[in-house]
């Protein structure tokens, strides 16, 4: 979960582009391959009369049980839509409550929603965002940010409003049991692109008022994220000396004296004690040219989840790699190496601008050598990332010894290289467009509650524009509440538009109503809210192959929720994205598909035709990301 980091008492606060492009091959050849017999694989399953045989694992289980009691598949591969996901065990666990432990009621309360003909095979899963696709969707970036002019706010109840449709859908009943007012939030027919924005969501531009950019620090554990953003915040002025020399005199009492910048992040006691970051750190700066959100990222495999939570906020990403013998290895290492993951999970967050910081090279003697080598191997994967080779800057710096960060390096023994030392290739990055002009859209990554009916939820505007006084709809607990203030760096603002991240005070509602996961957005336009999802999706490397009722962990924007495949629709060629296999009995790693994901429990979603990043989804098992996916679309939503 990302925390907004306090600066102390100083302040208030490839795939190898080697695709298989010919997926008509034979099944059982295939597995075969994977060190699955085609014997154990029997088109249907065998039965006697006591027991049941997996077709995977060849378990033979009794005949009461509905999943394989060894790996879990389900006994029927050909589920019907009113199974429930608890029929099954649950094989995973994260760091939420378990599956086991949640009540899954969600699939009985399923409402089949009307399929959409219109079904978008054609969405490329490395969900690449053209520069054509992003200014089709919102106005220009360019323009900076004014004041907001006195327009009426859009209100949540029915009736003409300025600048709306006149399609309000949204009712409020007197419950005759509870006496309480029910509100029920009904998604409108119409479609997104009939909202008119209101004068005061567009910003005008003002010179000299600098744009936020939401900035992730990504990589290995170990690499010096946190150092370099305790180096950052500390180099721009936002850590005093003072408390500068305070984190170095604990960190040493400590042992841990090579830590002090990390601390400036790193700042509950048992991610100082073990010298790792756990949740992901928020914390302020600027540069000539931006407002800089950072967003440090812990590196360790086992906070993989909270990496997803907080960097998928990101407009672009500085990726660390330590250049040392060995560690560099270790994390482009594809048995769990985290340069490798970050990698690929960041462009899936639809980030194309990278900073390579090649960090710790006082350590390999600032070794031209040893920079090309990381520069070969890591430039060759991030391209089949998908990353292009002109959206990547590659800087050699010492975070430990300041070379090479806010000035050219001093050191002579890097004078061979050439390039912009690390702010200056900050401020050559470019700004995403912004959504302004669609309704709002805040998924939360954060909640505090400040008091009885007031709550601060932290979270960074994926679409639309907010003010105080605004009237909001919390999803998915159907909420509507009034935005008090608004917080900017700590700082209160009277507006914040797409691509801000803010704190939003919200008051006139209760604390479990807000949670991580949540979704701010327009009473008129909710989010969709659902448990029964079509996907396209992307198989990372994966051991075992994913079959109708593996289980999985289903990642998306802030929300975590367990899953299971309940078909696999197709696979597809991964360049044109046509069908080439149907129903296939399996997904392995590379391949490109389309399948159907049932949901424990119901979450804020968006096809990603409409909102990319409501739509875009990390599936994971096992501590390892294994799939990344666009949603195509929504199946069942909650009733
Ligand atoms: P996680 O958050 O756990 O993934 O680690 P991290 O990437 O944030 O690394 P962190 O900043 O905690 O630093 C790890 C260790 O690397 C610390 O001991 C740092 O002092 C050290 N370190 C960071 N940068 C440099 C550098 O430029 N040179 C050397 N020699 N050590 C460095
Ligand atoms: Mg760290």
């Amino acid at each position: 979960m990302p925390r907004k980091v306090n600066y102390g008492v100083d302040y208030d606060d490839d795939y190898e582009d080697d695709y298989n492009d010919d997926y008509d091959y034979d099944y059982d050849e295939e597995v075969e391959e994977n060190g699955i017999t085609a014997k154990t694989m029997p088109a249907k399953e065998v039965r006697s009369a006591k027991v049941w045989r997996c077709p995977i694992c060849t378990y033979d289980n009794e005949d009461s049980m509905s999943a394989c009691d060894i790996c879990g598949i389900l006994r029927n591969p050909l589920v019907k839509s009113n199974i429930q996901i608890n029929d099954v065990a649950a094989p995973f666990k994260f760091n939420v409550p378990s599956p086991d432990d949640l009540v899954s009621s969600g699939l009985q309360s399923l409402k089949m929603k009307s399929k959409d003909n219109q079904r978008d095979t054609n969405i490329p899963v490395e969900l690449e965002l053209s520069a054509k696709d992003q200014e089709s969707t919102s106005a220009s970036v360019t323009r900076q940010r004014g004041n907001g002019v006195n327009e009426k706010d859009y209100a949540p109840t029915s009736g003409s409003i300025p600048g709306m449709p006149h399609r309000n859908v949204n009712t409020e009943a007197m419950s005759s049991k509870t006496g309480k007012v029910e509100k029920t939030i009904e998604r409108k027919t119409a479609s997104i692109s009939d909202f008119t924005p209101e004068t005061w969501m567009i910003p005008e531009t003002v010179d000299g008022e600098l744009s936020q950019l939401n900035l992730a620090i990504v990589g290995h554990v170990d690499s010096g994220k946190s150092t370099l953003s305790g180096r950052l915040l500390h180099l721009s002025g936002r850590i005093s000396q003072k408390l500068m020399h305070k984190y170095e005199k604990e960190a040493k009492q400590q042992g841990k004296g090579s830590f002090a910048y990390a601390w400036a992040l790193d700042e509950s006691a048992e991610e100082r004690e073990r010298g790792i970051t756990m949740t992901v750190g928020v914390a302020f700066f600027t540069s000539k040219k931006y407002h800089i959100v950072l967003l440090d990222s812990p590196g360790h495999r086992d906070f993989v989840p909270n990496m997803i939570s907080g960097a998928t906020q990101a407009d672009a990403a500085i990726l660390v790699v330590d250049a040392s013998m060995g560690s560099f290895e270790a994390g482009i290492d594809a048995t769990g190496g985290q340069t490798r993951e970050h990698a690929q999970l960041i462009r899936s967050f639809g980030v194309d601008q990278i900073i390579v910081l090649v960090n710790k090279m006082d350590v390999v003697g600032y070794s031209k050598e040893r920079f090309d080598f990381v520069k070969q191997k890591l430039g060759t994967f991030l391209r089949t990332c998908g990353f292009k080779e002109s959206s990547i800057s590659w800087v050699p710096a010492s975070v430990m010894e300041n070379q090479n960060l806010v000035a050219n390096s001093s050191d002579s023994r890097l004078s061979w290289y050439r390039g912009p030392f690390l702010m200056d290739a900050i401020d050559s990055l470019q700004l995403p467009a912004r959504d302004y002009s669609k309704p709002l859209q805040i998924p939360i990554c954060d909640v505090k509650s400040q008091s009885q009916s007031q709550v601060s939820a932290c979270g960074k505007l994926e679409t639309g524009a907010i003010r105080p006084g605004l009237k909001v709809l919390v999803m998915p607990s159907k909420e509507i509440t009034t935005v008090r203030s608004l917080e900017r760096d700590s700082q209160p603002c009277s507006i914040a538009r797409a691509g801000d991240n803010v704190t939003v005070n919200l008051q006139g509602i209760e604390g479990n109503r807000v949670t991580a996961g949540s979704v701010i957005c327009h009473p008129d336009y909710p989010v969709q809210v659902a448990c029964q999802l079509e996907m396209k999706i992307l198989v990372l490397e994966i051991s075992t192959p994913i079959v109708i009722g593996s289980q999985l962990e289903f990642h998306i924007h802030h929300a975590k929720e367990a899953a299971k495949i309940v078909k696999i629709l197709s696979l597809l060629d991964p360049k044109a994205g046509k069908v080439t296999k149907k129903s296939p009995r399996c997904l392995l790693s590379k391949q490109n598909a389309m399948v159907e994901v049932a949901l424990q429990g119901p979450v804020c979603v968006e096809e990603y035709s409409s909102c990319r990043a409501l739509g875009r989804v990390f599936l994971r098992a096992s501590g390892r990301t294994i799939g990344l996916g666009v949603v195509t679309q929504i199946i069942k939503t909650e009733n």
